[in-house]
């Protein structure tokens, strides 16, 4: 069975229903999610999305900020779209009936975060992400080009090449992908053009911000199609997630820090003026690997960020989701610190696009978290994501609408399942879904070394191809697919990371501890490269 479609959206976060509106006044949309659809990062981000707004704020102030946290890898063409295109996104935003919040003058209320300079961050309370996932869902139902295949996972991207009627990258397109549906099928869904906006893949890691659905599929599945990826070593790691027993990695936004918050070390003392002049609003790769340090140092399982000296009804106002889930862990911000540990957060590498979202596989685009636009460079400045959601949403949808002519190629074959039976041993997928997660964790986490990168890369080794064996042998589940993926995520960040040989940005290894300028430059990954010896 197949469906047909203009264009074919695996992911609902910010940037795929962004496209999504844009794309439908040009043709018919299909959007997948994997679970419910409004189930993805987007819905937890708390902070907010930077674009100038100030009057004492500037596209160039915007940019420096994003190139001085970019730590020389951010390629500026990229970073002046994002900055000037941001504020008429952010319009449109408005018009979808995002309700951001607002001054008592009403006009935006602005936020800052680490390493911006100025104020420049719109947000909604502390759920910024999920106001506007409302208000895009909301809009997106409004439009009768616009179909949502919910609880729907893409398994494997199709091309000309996969399919046999083609070789060599020129020739080569993207049809499609064939898509895990709820009955357990696997249906083809073929498109004229194929957008990944699957998000990160916090998953990788034992400890992270992101919800379950972030596995990497879309960087999974575009490497195992031949496209390029670029910087997977640039993982960053939020300073500031909850710890306590209890809390599957809660975020604990920077704009509590952007509104005065304090570090402290368990025993009272501050420590941040110790690391950068921004003191706690350094940039994000700055403040956890500080974290990091005085953790190993002190022995301690936590730092604390302390809001007690601001009022009570501010903070119960101001951050209502964050005051609430504190609470509901017994501890109320406005009169105690908040224990707190870094944890990964967001994924600045991805396939390796050009300024229209284009990955190097025709017809196939590539926007949000999955994509390497080249905005983030070594180290994201904080809420330039869900900016790069919108702006690079809309510019695809543009290109989008160009491949409309490509003819649909309705001879692709349909899934074949080979020999496969069902599973008798489903152990195996959570034996190794916790041991890559914690693997990474131990070897591959903020501060790393080439023991360690190695000693992760021997074992992923193994466990891709145990995961291999596994995939070819049973029916495929969406378990297995996440697995899969998330294998293969892995051994792009440790493989990236290997390449690597200084530290910079995100990237901080003991053996090679100085920043290298003959090493400034991308790191990129092609299909057939993770199976060399680095
Ligand atoms: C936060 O609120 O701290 C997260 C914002 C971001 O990741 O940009």
């Amino acid at each position: 069975m197949s469906e047909q479609f203009d264009f074919l959206v695996l992911g609902g976060g910010i940037a795929g229903l962004f496209f999504a509106l844009e794309a439908s006044k040009h043709g018919q949309v299909a959007v997948l999610t994997k679970r419910a659809r409004v189930e993805g990062a987007t819905r937890y981000a708390q902070g907010g999305i930077a674009a100038v707004q100030a009057d004492d704020d500037s596209f160039d102030a915007h940019a420096t900020d994003t190139m001085n946290a970019g730590v020389g890898l951010c390629r500026r063409k990229a970073v002046e779209v994002c900055v000037r295109e941001g504020p008429e996104r952010l319009r449109e935003l408005l018009d979808c009936g995002v309700q951001f919040s607002r001054r008592a003058d009403g006009a935006l209320d602005l936020t800052r975060e680490g390493g911006h300079t100025k104020r420049r961050v719109a947000h909604a309370a502390d759920l910024t992400g999920g106001e506007i996932e409302r208000a895009l869902l909301a809009a997106c139902d409004e439009r009768q080009n616009i179909t949502f295949f919910p609880d729907s996972t893409a398994v494997e991207l199709i091309t000309l090449e996969k399919v046999a009627r083609a070789s060599g990258s020129r020739a080569n397109r993207c049809l499609g992908a064939y898509v895990l549906r709820p009955s357990g099928e696997i249906e083809t869904f073929l498109s004229k053009v194929t957008v990944l906006a699957t998000g990160g893949a916090g998953k990788v890691y034992l400890y992270t911000s992101n919800p379950d659905t972030a596995t990497g599929d879309g960087v999974a599945m575009a490497y195992r199609a031949g496209a390029r990826v670029a910087n997977m070593e640039f993982y960053q790691f939020h300073p500031t997630c909850l710890f306590h027993p209890h809390a599957k990695s809660f975020l604990i936004s920077e704009s509590l820090r952007g509104e005065g918050g304090i570090l402290r070390l368990v025993n009272g003392e501050t420590f941040m003026e110790r690391y950068h002049p921004m003191g706690a609003l350094a940039p994000r790769d700055v403040v956890a690997r500080a974290i990091d340090g005085e953790l190993k140092r002190s022995g301690d399982d936590c730092v604390l960020l302390d809001m007690t000296h601001l009022p009570s009804d501010y903070l119960v106002g101001r951050f209502p989701n964050i005051y609430a889930t504190c609470k509901s862990f017994g501890i109320d911000m406005t009169r105690a610190p908040i224990p707190v540990v870094p944890a990964a957060h967001y994924q600045c590498g991805g396939v390796d696009v050009d300024l229209h979202g284009q990955t190097s596989i025709p017809n196939l685009l590539a926007i949000g978290e999955c994509a390497c636009s080249g905005l983030h460079g070594a180290n994201r400045l904080a809420s330039n994501s869900l900016l790069e959601g919108v702006v690079f949403g809309h510019r695809a949808a543009l290109r989008a609408a160009s491949l409309l002519s490509t003819p649909l190629d309705t001879a692709a074959p349909s899934w074949d399942p080979g020999d496969a039976v069902p599973s008798d041993e489903s152990v195996l997928v959570s034996h190794n879904w916790d041991e890559i997660r914690r693997l990474m964790w131990n070897y591959v986490g903020i501060v790393r070394t080439n023991k360690r990168l190695h000693r992760a890369h021997r074992r992923l080794d193994m466990l891709r191809s145990e995961i291999r064996d596994y995939y070819w042998r049973f029916n495929v589940t969406r378990d297995v697919i996440e697995l899969r993926n998330i294998a293969d995520v892995a051994m792009l960040i440790v493989d990236s990371a290997l390449r690597r040989r200084e530290s910079r940005g995100l990237h901080t290894t003991l053996d090679y501890p100085e920043r290298d300028e003959a090493m400034c430059h991308d790191t990129i990954v092609t299909r057939g490269e993770l199976e060399r010896p680095v």
